[in-house]
């Protein structure tokens, strides 16, 4: 087990080159910037490569404290950490105690860093279970589900919400509170409400709020779409870290302060081959392939390449012929297609 099981974790971080940027209860972050949740694209594989990019820090997707308890297969494949993607938040959601109690238990045994608790995912089929975004209409329900998770492990928990349940309710600072008093080591704020979606602006002032109103670090999410946002939204916010989210896919380079069109195809090539290859590696060759499809067109915007050609590398159906023809066009880059 990781974690807190670990002693002087807080010293080992002082022994560090330079010092972490901040700390989750006993754990030290070096950096400020950190892949954001994204279900259906932060696997394993694609956590590992933001980790290598800069990520501090890096979440998984939500996963459901029903399915980790009755043992789901898909469940069990989430469950499968590698050391590389360390440190590594693991996001529940549910709303049952004794069972989002096992599955952070659970969670912890395989390595999770930080259980997070999800109160933010508006996704109707979340949010019709009572589950994610619905619970913001029950703050002391929060509350409870949240001291469960604090007594049930030892490392860290985090949470992560929105602004409300829509514009009429926008309980964030109440709901902050809770978290804190409930012994949250961390929160994350999406700026938005449920209700908005991903619509309408983030509203990084009531961020900046929250960041007022609690001490545990705070991490803000909401239109960072290039590094200039970063800047902006901790200067706004005064957060801790800054959540990478849509602006991630496609670009890991992000972690190292570029934007995408800022990376030529010559630079993307061999990335997305070791991606695809993690992919199959981790899903199977069928899968793998499937999954990489949506990333692999993000990787190939903002280039020179055409629609025919980017239409037909999206189409293959066999991985190794995909490859091959992607190496074969590294080996003429950048003089035939190039940024
Ligand atoms: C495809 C997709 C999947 C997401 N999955 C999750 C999730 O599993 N858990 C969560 O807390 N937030 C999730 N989010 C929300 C993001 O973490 C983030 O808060 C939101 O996208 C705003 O940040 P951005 O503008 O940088 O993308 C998801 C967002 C997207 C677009």
């Amino acid at each position: 087990m990781r974690g807190t099981l670990e002693p002087n974790r807080r010293d080992r971080g002082t022994l560090l080159a330079h010092s972490p940027a901040f700390f989750i209860r006993d754990l030290p972050i070096d950096g400020a910037l950190i892949l954001a949740p994204l279900s259906g694209y932060n696997d394993q594989p694609f956590r590992r490569l933001c980790r290598e990019f800069g990520a501090a820090l890096v979440y998984t997707g939500l996963l459901s404290a029903s399915g980790i308890v009755y043992g789901s297969p898909r469940s069990a494949e989430m469950l499968r950490f590698h050391p590389d993607e360390h440190p590594l938040v693991g996001q529940l959601f549910g709303n049952d105690g004794d069972k989002l109690a096992a599955a952070a238990r659970t969670l912890e045994t395989h390595g999770a860093d930080v259980v997070d608790f999800n109160i933010g995912c508006a996704e109707p089929k979340v949010v019709k279970g009572g589950y994610g975004a619905a619970l913001l209409k029950d703050p002391v329900q929060i509350g409870y589900l949240v001291t469960r998770l604090v007594q049930a492990v030892r490392v860290p928990v985090s949470a992560k919400m929105r602004l409300g349940w829509d514009a009429a309710s926008r309980n964030y600072l109440e709901v902050a509170r809770i978290l804190e008093d409930s012994g949250v080591a961390m929160m994350a704020v999406h700026g938005r409400t449920a209700e908005q979606q991903y619509g309408g602006h983030a509203d990084w002032d009531a961020i900046a709020e929250v960041k007022q109103a609690v001490r545990v670090p705070v991490l803000a999410s909401g239109d960072v779409k290039c590094v200039a946002d970063i800047a902006r939204i901790r200067a706004h916010t005064g957060c801790d870290g800054v959540l990478i989210g849509r602006a991630a896919i496609g670009n890991p380079w992000i972690f190292q302060g570029r934007d995408l069109p800022d990376v030529p195809l010559s630079e993307r090539v061999p990335v997305i081959l070791r991606h695809l290859q993690w992919m199959l590696e981790f899903h199977g060759a069928e899968q793998g392939l499937k999954r990489f499809r949506k990333h692999l067109r993000r990787y190939l915007t903002s280039t020179d390449v055409s629609r025919q050609q980017r239409h037909q590398w999206l189409e293959w159906d066999a991985a190794t012929i995909l490859m091959a023809e992607l190496a074969e066009v590294a080996t003429r880059l950048p003089t035939d297609i190039s940024t």
